[in-house]
């Protein structure tokens, strides 16, 4: 890819971003989405690609924008790209911390896993960690590997999980392991992006959530570094068979970076509301600054982008 296409992807968070603060804690997770997909719609149409989205909102039935196969920009390289406007919803809605906005892209020979619309099981650690941990092992283990080597003891590690019910049993063994947890109500690619920056404080993240959100958090552990090993779950047989028909392969094999984000891939994300990883959109007098993240694999270039919006009478998000 490109180097300017990864400068130019962070405008396209950066407009997402400012287009659903609007909406933080105003209770309304739809209209905040909404306002993202719009704003990251348009600034992706000025863009001088070829994008095809293969992570968005869902399919063509199901998504009126930002569906996958839905054709993008204004012509150029061809470039695969996953999108999450809103990562959070619920948390912009609430006004919790943590909502951010975020696109990941392959070009030019890179490739992104077109993820099937089910969970994933992930584990994701930092540079230090890389090549430890086996999330085929019981937590325990992988965070004895974990402590070992970024040099810590197993009671300093901080291990970012979602709080659901289904993490119940992962909850106990990680507690009983000594760990220290950091539960969240949602947004686990944000606990993907602490987990692999170490001043964060978190150490892993650990637990199931959303599968295409997954492929996102690899497209940023292959630029940023880090390591992350994960596996599909399926509720039922319905979304098995909907992934197979994806052509995702052996749909119950271990999965690793190389085989959810591959070669010329870049990440951006913007935070929406202040958390772990990103500040939030902060409106000043005369607009409004935010802050994000742009990096790309070829180079290992990160950027964190502040950036100062001058809105000029009204914003034109
Ligand atoms: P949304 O932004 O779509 O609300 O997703 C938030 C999120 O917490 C993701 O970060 C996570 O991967 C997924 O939901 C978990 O799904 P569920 O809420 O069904 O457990």
């Amino acid at each position: 890819m490109e180097r300017n296409l990864a400068l130019e992807f962070v405008r396209v968070t950066e407009a997402a971003a400012l287009a659903c603060a609007k909406w933080v804690g105003k209770g309304d997770r739809h209209a905040a989405d909404q306002a993202a997909c719009d704003a990251m719609r348009k600034t992706l149409n000025t863009m001088e690609i070829a994008g095809v989205i293969v992570i968005g909102e869902g399919e063509r039935d199901e998504a009126p924008m930002l569906y996958i196969g839905e054709e993008l920009g204004a012509g150029g390289q061809h470039v695969e790209i996953a999108v999450d406007p809103l990562e959070g919803t619920n948390l912009c809605a609430n006004g919790l911390p943590n909502a951010i906005s975020v696109i990941a892209a392959a070009g030019g020979g890179g490739k992104l896993m077109h993820a099937p619309d089910c969970y994933m099981d992930k584990l994701v650690v930092g540079e230090a960690a890389k090549g430890a941990i086996d999330i085929t092992l019981p937590p325990e283990v992988n965070l004895r590997a974990i402590a070992k080597c970024i040099g810590k003891s197993v009671d300093e590690l901080m291990v970012g999980i979602l709080d659901r019910p289904r993490h119940e049993k992962l909850i106990n063994e990680v507690r009983s392991a000594g760990a220290r947890i950091h539960l969240v109500s949602d947004g686990d690619i944000t606990l993907g992006l602490a987990a692999i920056e170490e001043e964060t404080g978190i150490d892993a993240l650990m637990g199931i959530g959303g599968a295409p959100e997954g492929v996102i958090t690899a497209a940023a552990i292959r630029c940023y570094g880090g390591d992350m090993q994960a596996r599909l779950v399926f509720r039922n047989e319905e979304e098995r068979h909907r992934a197979s028909k994806m052509g995702n392969g052996e749909l119950d094999r271990i999965l690793t970076v190389d085989d959810m984000a591959v070669g010329n891939v870049m990440f951006a994300a913007t935070g929406i509301t202040s958390g772990d990883f990103l500040k939030g959109v902060r409106y000043t007098s005369d607009g409004a600054v935010t802050e994000s993240i742009v990096m790309r694999a070829v180079s290992g270039t990160v950027r964190r982008v502040q950036t100062r919006h001058r809105f000029e009478g009204s914003p034109n998000y």
